[in-house]
């Protein structure tokens, strides 16, 4: 058993489909979660960013005495190789158990990926799925503009411009005929209902903040670190930036209001 609690980053919102499903599927765990809102987005920035960002959120997260830390971030897990081997606690990416989940859920062996700048331009998810099968075949399509619509709030079922540039990212990975997409951002899953009636009932879609998630409770288990069973999980969310529409947003992504669990809180630039 071990009472500490988890440590879970992204540069923004996004991570809170990783939150959700700690929610749902780890209701004993208690959740240092870091938004790193003052420099949000990473997928458009240089590896060399990436790097030094990752390693500056990990060090903010160490001084909370997490038990593991989950890299809740599509981005710092297909880029941020030598940060992640900087940690001193279990690490844990989204991008081996998102391609564990579509290498079971693919059936034709096409797996399209979307995905950040930096996340379809490292070649991480391919080179992972690779490893599965060197038959299976990847499509990946860089897809910034869902990160600046999950950001801005956009993400209504009836928001017809939101729907129109899913399309568009959507309509090649389409006629390449994927029946399995990743949506290797976590700011994705908050877009999926779109995603999943553009995409067509026969596209299985994989979420990358719920299969790490699995993956950090598996680990939990066999390690024997959950928490004690009984207890209730709490959260408290850091943010490197006041933006307002930080709770404003979560309430929407999460269904609860966390203003009075979030904290601002400057990310130190020294490391
Ligand atoms: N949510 C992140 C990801 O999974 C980052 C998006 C961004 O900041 O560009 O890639």
């Amino acid at each position: 058993m071990d009472n500490r609690p988890i440590g879970v980053f992204d540069s923004g919102l996004g991570g809170l489909s990783a939150v959700r499903a700690i929610l749902k599927l780890l209701p004993n765990e208690d959740i240092i979660y870091f938004g790193d809102t003052q420099r949000v987005p990473y997928g458009s920035r240089s590896e060399k960013t990436i790097e030094q960002y990752a390693r500056q959120d990990i060090e903010f997260l160490e001084q909370f005495d997490c038990k593991l830390i989950l890299a809740a971030c599509g981005t710092v897990s297909s880029v941020a190789k030598n940060a992640a081997k900087c940690a001193k606690e279990p690490f844990i990416g989204v991008v081996s158990p998102a391609v564990k989940a579509a290498a079971e859920a693919t059936k034709n062996g096409k797996i399209g990926v979307m995905g950040t700048w930096a996340t379809i331009n490292s070649g991480a998810y391919d080179r992972e799925i690779k490893k599965y099968s060197p038959g299976y075949k990847t499509f990946g399509v860089c897809c910034p503009v869902l990160v600046s619509l999950v950001e801005n709030n956009w993400i209504d079922d009836d928001d017809s411009i939101t729907r129109e540039i899913i399309k568009r990212y959507l309509a090649p990975l389409l006629s390449e005929g994927v029946d399995t997409i990743i949506l290797g951002c976590t700011h994705f899953p908050h877009l999926a209902p779109i995603i999943q009636q553009e995409a067509g009932a026969g596209v299985s879609l994989i979420d990358t903040g719920r299969e790490a998630v699995l993956e950090v409770k598996e680990i939990l288990r066999r390690q024997k670190m959950e928490n004690s069973a009984g207890h209730s999980g709490k959260i408290r969310y850091y943010i490197s930036d006041k933006t307002q529409n930080f709770c404003m947003i979560a309430k929407t992504l999460l269904g609860v209001d966390i203003s009075e669990n979030v904290t601002f809180r400057e990310i130190s630039e020294k490391s």
